[in-house]
């Protein structure tokens, strides 16, 4: 039975193929790999992803509890700021707390007394190319800084959380920065006993050096004796799931326009952003398409691509990548259908896991 888009479909062979990468950096670094459920929350997989990673690491309350009950293992609890009503929710669900700043630290030190505190350090270099994604940027509220403000809260925290890779492929650029943060930091890291260096490597990638890798990270927890952790997000399903589209209509207005049944800005906002285009594959042919989403926002555009047939109303288009930030970003806007979410198991059969409904949409309201 062929279900009806659009929909997003997590395609387990290929998320075996992250998984697998990951559990071999895991063996040879040393160091644990917690998933970033900023990035990806789908929790039909976590079954499956938990034999290959070490747990769930989280910006909120929500994700922390997710990740306590329907990951389990290691639960690393992050916030921006943690509100009153919310902090003992939060220790009651993690092993670790990291706090972003010396004031979250001082007012919530006490409640989280029962596990293991650490901070978050900003180094102010990155790998990120777009401003509104750079943790580095200036007057940046993510971490502390200075060395001499850090050094008196150590007898109450005994580790760190460093965020500073963007979409950062480049190894030489991993090693150069961790480099700087260790020059920058050695004092703290010193008396740290972990470290986290956060998401944002693609170390799954095909050509990504996983062995240097593996080396620098065990080098660099050798030398300040800490446990390392990362905090893989993207790199965890990269490439694992299209997002199932059907064409609905077909316009010429000086270009060949195809409107799928699905919307950039609902369903994979991140790409309208970053002003990013979807991939298709193979791309391919002598027949070039703008794919349209069906919202009223005009840019509302999924990128021109080549096609080796003209299209026709029902084709389908299926757009690649779409693990990441895409699922935990989708909305209602227009009402649009929301993507039902659907598994390819590793024997080939797709089951689905979720249907959006009306009612969906009208709870999310009031
Ligand atoms: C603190 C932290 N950890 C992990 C991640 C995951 O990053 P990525 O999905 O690029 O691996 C992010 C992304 O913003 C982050 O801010």
């Amino acid at each position: 039975m062929s279900l009806t888009t659009p929909y997003y479909l997590i395609d387990k062979s290929k998320l075996l193929a992250n998984m697998e990468k990951i559990a071999l950096l895991r063996e040879r670094s040393g160091a644990k790999a917690l998933l970033a459920l900023k990035c990806f929350a789908t929790w039909s997989v976590f079954d499956f992803m938990r034999d290959y990673m070490d747990g769930t690491t989280s910006s909120s309350l929500n994700e922390v509890r997710l990740g306590h009950e329907r990951f389990g293992k290691e639960t690393h609890a992050y916030s921006v700021a943690y509100a009153d009503y919310e902090i003992d929710e939060v220790v009651s669900h993690a092993d670790k707390i990291i706090f972003n700043s010396i004031a979250q630290l001082d007012r919530f030190a006490d409640k989280a007394a029962g596990i293991v505190r650490g901070l978050r350090l900003n180094p102010g270099i990155s790998s990120s190319s777009f401003d509104l994604a750079d943790p580095a940027r200036p007057f940046s509220r993510l971490g502390e800084w200075d060395v001499n403000k850090v050094e008196p809260v150590m007898d109450r925290i005994s580790g760190f959380m460093i965020h500073n890779n963007c979409e950062n492929g480049d190894f030489d650029l991993f090693d150069r920065m961790l480099g700087v943060i260790e020059e920058k930091f050695a004092p703290l890291l010193k008396k740290a006993e972990w470290v986290s260096l956060g998401g944002g490597i693609h170390f799954t990638g095909e050509t990504y050096p996983l062995e240097k890798f593996a080396e620098r990270l065990k080098r660099f927890a050798g030398e300040y004796g800490v446990e390392v952790y990362l905090e893989p997000g993207e790199a965890s399903i990269t490439k694992s799931t299209t997002l199932e589209t059907t064409v609905l209509d077909l316009l010429n207005n000086g270009k060949d326009l195809a409107i799928v049944d699905s919307s950039i800005e609902a369903h994979m906002l991140d790409l309208l952003i970053y002003r990013e285009k979807a991939k298709l594959s193979p791309n391919t042919g002598p027949h070039r398409y703008m794919i349209c989403g069906k919202s009223c926002l005009a840019g509302d555009i999924f990128g021109e691509f080549d096609f080796e047939n003209e299209l026709k109303v029902g084709d389908r288009i299926s757009i690649q990548d779409a693990a990441g930030y895409t699922m935990v970003k989708k909305n209602w806007f227009n009402g649009v259908k929301m993507p039902a979410i659907a598994i390819r198991e590793l024997d080939g059969e797709i089951k689905t896991v979720r249907e959006f409904t009306y009612a969906d949409y009208e709870e999310s309201l009031s």
